[in-house]
């Protein structure tokens, strides 16, 4: 069951994005963001509270499936989360883990996505309980393609979580089943989401500047 829009955080209004003066930012990018959207502190609370939500859905072993490169950190904070809650609260969710890089490609034929995984090892989500951990849904292109590909090694069951949802005229209208944050259609970066694979050292997710995007242009 995906989640309704007023289940997650709506990041979307300027007035709220915080100043470059109110939290620390590695002097290599001070000129390549304009504001902060998201402050780390606040990522890191709102995983605790994502971890929760699927815990509390989920019975039984879980396939935890990272999205290569961006989703990396968000799986890195939400499976410490998780294992925080099931050491703790006595919750019991076997967790094993996968990783699955994942480029999209567009040709005069067809469109659709390639998956780093092998034959052999797709073969093994069959029956399996799968949580596919991205960092942002933008279009939603994506993650469709990358759905239908999975469906065809019969899982039990795929649930998606992604900490970002852009709202943007380009959606598809797909929208996850665990959402952290919608944000404004803006190029947004940092929290390992890149800019021609620059900004993953950022801590804080922020909107790229007009100098960021010209200083690493490729
Ligand atoms: N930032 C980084 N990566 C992305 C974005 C974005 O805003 N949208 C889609 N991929
Ligand atoms: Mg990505």
């Amino acid at each position: 069951m995906p989640m309704k829009p007023e289940e997650y955080i709506d990041v979307t209004p300027e007035k709220n994005h915080y100043s470059l003066e109110h939290f620390v930012i590695p002097k290599h990018y001070e000129k390549d963001v304009s504001s902060i959207l998201i402050p780390h502190g606040v990522i890191m609370d709102r995983i605790q509270k994502l971890a929760r939500l699927i815990v509390d859905d989920t019975t039984g072993p879980l396939v935890v499936c990272c999205i290569l490169k961006g989703g990396h950190q968000y799986f890195a904070d939400l499976v410490n989360q998780i294992k925080a809650l099931t050491k703790n609260n006595g919750m019991s969710v076997p967790l094993s883990l996968e990783f699955i890089r994942v480029k999209s490609y567009k040709n005069d034929q067809s469109e659709g996505v390639t998956i780093s995984m092998s034959e052999s090892e797709c073969r093994e989500l069959e029956g399996k309980n799968l949580l596919i951990v991205e960092d942002i849904i933008d279009t939603g292109k994506t993650m469709v393609k990358l759905l239908e590909r999975l469906q065809d090694y019969k899982p039990k069951s795929v649930r998606v979580t992604s900490l970002l949802v852009k709202k943007t005229e380009r959606s598809n209208g797909y929208i996850p089943d665990y959402v952290g944050f919608a944000i404004p259609d803006a190029f947004v970066v940092g929290y390992a989401l890149d800019y021609n694979e620059y900004f993953r050292d950022l801590d804080h997710i922020c909107v790229i500047s007009e100098h960021g995007k010209k200083a690493y242009a490729v």
